[in-house]
């Protein structure tokens, strides 16, 4: 089974990704996976993709690091352990892609389908949530949190309007993401998370 956490940066998509991990682990096989990352050579990746040096990195090319990095770890840790049937949490997956590459930098998102489903090779999640917060708790919960900015973190304020405005779009589009409103408590949004998966049959309790 593989389950997704997605939203804009700060969202709480990783507080929500480990609570579920956290929870599923007492009595399942659960693989928690943060993306970009989670191989050797994913981290590396990602060392180039966030470091704010890289200021000639082109918009295509971002477009497939990120995509070079998930090939690598759908390749090597997620195909293999859905195939043992264990649980696999991806604290993103493809969808960033479509979100921030496509409708944050305004990319061909048809182009963007099809790197996906090639970098994946067609391993879809079952599940997706997206957290959802406005652009302004963002900026909040950054300064509060008072950690240097990365590559990414500088794409400025209309950029995270738009890739916001895409995880909209897409949970309109599919049944297979649920969007929740990451401005409530952690508890009751973890709530919200435990019972859609009962409620899809994907967990009995
Ligand atoms: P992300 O993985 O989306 O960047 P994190 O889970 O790391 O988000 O959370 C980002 C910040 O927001 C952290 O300081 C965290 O404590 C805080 N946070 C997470 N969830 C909530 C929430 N529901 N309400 C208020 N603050 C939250
Ligand atoms: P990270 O520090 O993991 O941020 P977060 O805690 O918000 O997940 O940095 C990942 C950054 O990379 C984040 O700004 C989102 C961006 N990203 C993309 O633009 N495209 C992608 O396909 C992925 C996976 C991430």
């Amino acid at each position: 089974m593989l389950l997704t956490f997605e939203g804009i940066d700060c969202s709480g998509k990783s507080t929500q990704a480990r609570l579920l991990a956290e929870r599923l682990q007492k009595d399942r096989t659960v693989r928690f996976i943060r993306e970009p990352g989670g191989t050797r050579i994913s981290e590396r990746l990602r060392d180039i993709l966030l470091d704010k040096r890289h200021l000639e990195l082109t918009e295509t090319c971002e477009l497939f690091l990120f995509s070079a990095s998930r090939a690598q770890l759908v390749a090597e840790v997620i195909r293999p352990a859905l195939q043992r049937g264990e649980f696999v949490i991806c604290d993103r997956y493809f969808d960033s892609t479509t979100a921030y590459q496509g409708y944050g930098r305004g990319i061909d998102r048809e182009a963007i389908a099809r790197i996906n489903a090639l970098a994946t090779q067609g391993t879809n999640p079952d599940l997706t949530f997206v957290i959802d917060i406005p652009v302004d708790e963002l900026e909040h919960r950054k300064q509060a949190a008072g950690q240097p900015v990365d590559r990414m973190e500088s794409s400025g304020r209309q950029f995270y309007e738009r890739v916001r405005a895409g995880y909209t779009n897409m949970a309109r589009e599919t049944q297979r993401i649920v969007m929740l409103d990451g401005t409530r408590p952690v508890q009751e949004i973890h709530d919200a998370v435990w019972s859609t998966l009962v409620l899809r049959n994907i967990i009995q309790s």
